[in-house]
């Protein structure tokens, strides 16, 4: 949690992010617990002495981060790194979390979806319980392992259904292959009653983003988004279609994809007309939380308290849960508004 937490305006607004790698939301404690008592010796280059994860660059990090996951082994392990998680999430006034699982993590690990799966929902049953915060699963395909896990990844999917698995989208490089070649997997998806979004506009520009919005015409919302912001057409069109972005400054300050803070898009995007919604990615990683994002909103995008209760009620809106869920958080929205 924030050290301060609670000094800063932002902290008091409830919170809710659609974009949070389940494997990358590891803290440094947790990981090396797991791997302690799983008897592995974490490899080098993951974490240094005072508890970084260590990186260089974005290629770099996705590296590190399928290190620093092959620590996990057991669904305990993903019980506890989930519950670990939601609580600190909570624990910064976040109502709502859209986790990034990664069936294909699961499969390298030797482990089954549906051990998995139980060990997550039995940790999201715990968090609504002790701490309020709800929680999906948006099950996540990594595109640079290729269309073919893609499918047998999407297939995967569509045999272990579950209330809580709503998303489905794809992460990992995103220069790797056409958008198009995810579209049988996609289509599996689709079958299957998910929901989709996709990582775009991340590190390609607006090209990419409408080539992938071509391709891939069942993706509802943009995975960061944020280089739309270099074609003014894109952006206004993304506005009127109110497309959904989910924006994690944290991460694309840390991985350098704007110069500085101040370039970052979010003030432009806000501008224009987008709906915008707040995630922390993979949040020690890059030395951030939900929390600081939206901290960062106000201090350097120069958003009001009112912009946050909107950013989280975007999010509500745009998050892959049933409507009596949505609603229930919404008005636990208003009521902290009205207090
Ligand atoms: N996997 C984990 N974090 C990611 C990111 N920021 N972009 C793409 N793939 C990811
Ligand atoms: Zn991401």
């Amino acid at each position: 949690m924030l050290k301060d937490f609670g000094a800063h305006p932002a902290d008091r607004v409830p919170k809710a992010e659609l974009h949070a790698h389940l494997e990358g939301t590891i803290h440094a404690p947790v990981l090396r617990t797991l791997a302690a008592r799983n008897g592995i010796t974490l490899p080098d280059g993951v974490l240094d002495e005072a508890d970084n994860y260590l990186w260089t660059d974005f290629n770099d990090f996705l590296k590190v981060y399928d290190l620093a996951t092959s620590a996990i082994k057991t669904p305990e392990d993903y019980y506890d790194l989930t519950l670990d998680y939601l609580e600190r999430v909570a624990a910064e006034g976040g109502l709502y979390v859209e986790l990034l699982a990664s069936p294909d993590h699961v499969f390298n690990l030797g482990m089954t979806l549906k051990d998995q799966l139980d060990a997550m929902v039995q940790a999201i049953d715990e968090a609504r319980e002790s701490v309020g915060v709800e929680a999906r699963i948006s099950q996540t395909i990594v595109r640079h392992y290729g269309p073919e896990k893609a499918i047998a990844a999407a297939t995967a999917i569509a045999d272990h259904p579950h209330p809580y698995i709503t998303g489905f989208q794809m992460a990992g490089a995103e220069d790797a292959y056409t958008p198009a070649d995810f579209r049988p997997a996609y289509d599996i998806a689709v079958d299957a009653g998910l929901r989709c979004t996709a990582h775009t506009g991340e590190w390609l520009g607006p090209d990419s983003m409408r080539e992938t919005l071509a391709a891939l015409p069942m993706v509802e919302r943009l995975g960061h988004g944020v280089r739309a912001i270099y074609d003014a057409d894109l952006v206004r069109e993304l506005a009127e279609r109110k497309v959904p972005f989910e924006v994690c400054p944290g991460s694309n300050i840390a991985l350098n994809v704007f110069p500085s803070p101040e370039e970052h898009a979010l003030r432009g995007l806000w501008d224009a007309g987008c709906v915008i919604t707040l995630a922390s990615d993979d949040p020690p990683y890059f030395h951030t939380s939900l929390g600081a994002e939206y901290r960062f909103a106000v201090d350097v995008a120069g958003l009001s308290v009112p912009d946050l209760y909107t950013i989280t009620r975007n999010a509500l809106q745009a998050g892959f849960m049933d409507e009596a869920t949505r609603s229930a958080l919404m008005m636990r929205v208003a009521a902290s508004e009205a207090a």
